[in-house]
């Protein structure tokens, strides 16, 4: 059954293979990469970007790429003073108009698409396929919000009743959102959260992660250029205990999308539950401890390239990507000699370059974190193999992909968020004690599998409590619209980005009872 069928199409690719395609597209994206760049909060329309701090490339932490003015307490008062009023008016425009300046914001993302790749290299230490799909990522969730809002807020839905009595049910925008957004996808998450509480008739303030503050800086100018009232939508770049507590902690804001970690949504959540006066609605899409199955039936070599892409894509570094690799026992040396051979076969490097397969990891303390665990978890492995680091990478913060197999899930205590990839072998008597092991961690967000036989396939999905299932393909990537996106339990609240009902959840309803 197609639910919620539309005419609205996703956003074209780039064919990388073809030089008439790339070469002007990369001429382009270096060109814009010359650019030192200004950010800073951007109130009423104004950007306050003097007196700014210094933002560093991940892939070479001896470039300055540009500077970042934080936030301070009276720019998001001046926010939120400006931020409510104009809610009121923004709900107040129809549907359709809202839609319209979304979509003339798509157009715009898709015209700088270059400069927008470039900033997600720079700053966010993104390759250039992946800044590709970020993009279109955005684009996607502009104009699907876009359409669901001129679907569903434009005319309420006409309810029965008795003769005498019209009965007509409508969503609303709930007042002000506050938008926390994470730096593993500064632009695409940025926008659809974005995106999804303008359409709905919020206003907005924007408060984005520390690591990617200049991105978010031009993507809120591209959407005030676009048509967005400079008093519906504010960005306040500053770290989470300072800004973003104060602005979840202020009895004016009726509601906050947060993607990170489970941690900071528990914060969010306990501030949200102390306010006198109102019950803000909180949207999280948090971690994961995502697990794929692969039974003796799978076919090795496409485990290890679907494994490779989960594990490896982006460093490692989406909420999506697999950490916990099950292998049925007969399989599992096949798998680990040929995951060791495509792990060498990898290219680490300066993601401005095509060649790369694996660009830096966020920072200094990302990387840290790593070492760490990884140093612990491989003096208990069983087998481990990691790829070697060369001199040039030392400029960085780079992170040699690993995977090392371990005896059980419960020895990972956290989502380990890089290129570290857990084997865990398993006989086939004892899949149900598998998937009891992945749900027994809380979270519930990606579930890959690999089998042959399809009644296996649907006998996991069915039992393991995971908000996206892919089943013989990686378990990245979700594409707007297609794969709605989002977990459950530790992994987040829903809905699901993307998906039919998210737009909801940014909503207040209304029934509007007239006796005629
Ligand atoms: N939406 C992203 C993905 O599917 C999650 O980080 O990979």
């Amino acid at each position: 059954r197609m639910l919620y069928g539309s005419s609205r199409l996703n956003s074209l690719g780039v064919n990388l293979a073809d030089p008439a395609e790339r070469e002007p597209l990369l001429a382009k994206i270096k060109q814009a990469a010359q650019q030192r760049w200004v950010g800073g909060p951007i109130v009423k329309g104004e950007l306050h970007e003097a007196r700014g701090t210094e933002v560093r490339n991940p892939s070479n932490r001896t470039e300055v790429i540009g500077t970042v003015r934080e936030a301070d307490i009276a720019l998001v008062d001046k926010a939120l003073a400006a931020a409510v009023p104009a809610q009121v008016e923004w709900d107040g425009v129809s549907a359709s108009e809202r839609a319209e300046i979304l979509e003339h914001a798509a157009d715009l993302y898709e015209e700088r698409m270059p400069e927008l790749i470039a900033y997600c290299v720079r700053e966010g230490g993104r390759t250039i396929p992946d800044s590709i799909s970020e993009v279109r990522e955005a684009v996607d969730f502009l104009r699907y919000y876009a359409d669901r809002a001129r679907n569903e807020f434009g005319a309420g839905v006409r309810l029965p009743g008795p003769t005498g009595e019209s009965n007509e049910l409508k969503l609303r925008g709930r007042g002000v959102f506050c938008c926390i957004s994470p730096w593993n996808f500064p632009l695409a998450i940025f926008t659809g959260q974005i995106a999804a509480a303008l359409a709905a008739g919020n206003s907005v303030l924007a408060k984005p992660a520390e690591q990617t503050p200049l991105i978010a800086t031009r993507a809120v100018q591209i959407l005030l250029e676009a048509g967005v009232p400079p008093d519906v939508l504010h960005l306040l770049p500053g770290d989470g205990a300072t800004v973003g507590s104060r602005i979840v902690a202020d009895p004016r804001v009726a509601g906050v999308a947060f993607t990170g970690s489970t941690e900071t949504a528990k914060l969010i959540h306990r501030s949200l539950a102390n306010r006198e006066g109102v019950i803000p609605v909180l949207i999280a899409e948090t971690g994961g401890q995502n697990a794929m199955i692969v039974d003796s039936s799978a076919l090795p070599e496409q485990v290890v390239f679907d494994v490779v892409q989960s594990s490896f894509n982006s460093a490692g570094q989406r909420c999506s990507a697999l950490r916990a690799l099950y292998v049925q026992e007969e399989i599992a040396d096949r798998v680990a000699e040929l995951l060791a051979g495509y792990m060498e076969e990898l290219t680490l490097g300066d993601p401005m370059l095509l060649t790369t397969d694996v660009g830096p990891v966020i920072d200094p303390p990302s990387c840290e974190m790593l070492r760490t665990h990884t140093e612990k978890i491989t003096r208990k492995a069983r087998w481990s193999h990691a790829y070697k680091l060369k001199p040039e990478h030392e400029q960085g913060t780079f992170f040699a992909p690993a995977a090392v197999e371990i005896e059980a899930l419960s020895q990972l205590t956290g989502e380990v968020f890089g290129p570290i990839v857990h084997l865990i072998r398993y006989q086939a008597h004892k899949l149900d004690k598998v998937i009891d092991a992945v749900n027994a961690t809380g979270f519930g967000l990606t579930l890959g599998v690999h089998t042959r036989v399809d009644a296996t396939a649907r006998y996991i999905a069915s039992r393991v409590r995971a908000g996206n299932v892919y089943v013989n393909r990686n378990m990245i990537g979700a594409v707007v619209g297609v794969q709605p996106f989002g977990g459950r339990g530790l992994s987040g609240t829903g809905p699901k980005a993307g998906g039919p009902y998210y737009l909801h959840r940014f909503a207040t309803e209304q029934t509007v009872t007239i006796n005629t």
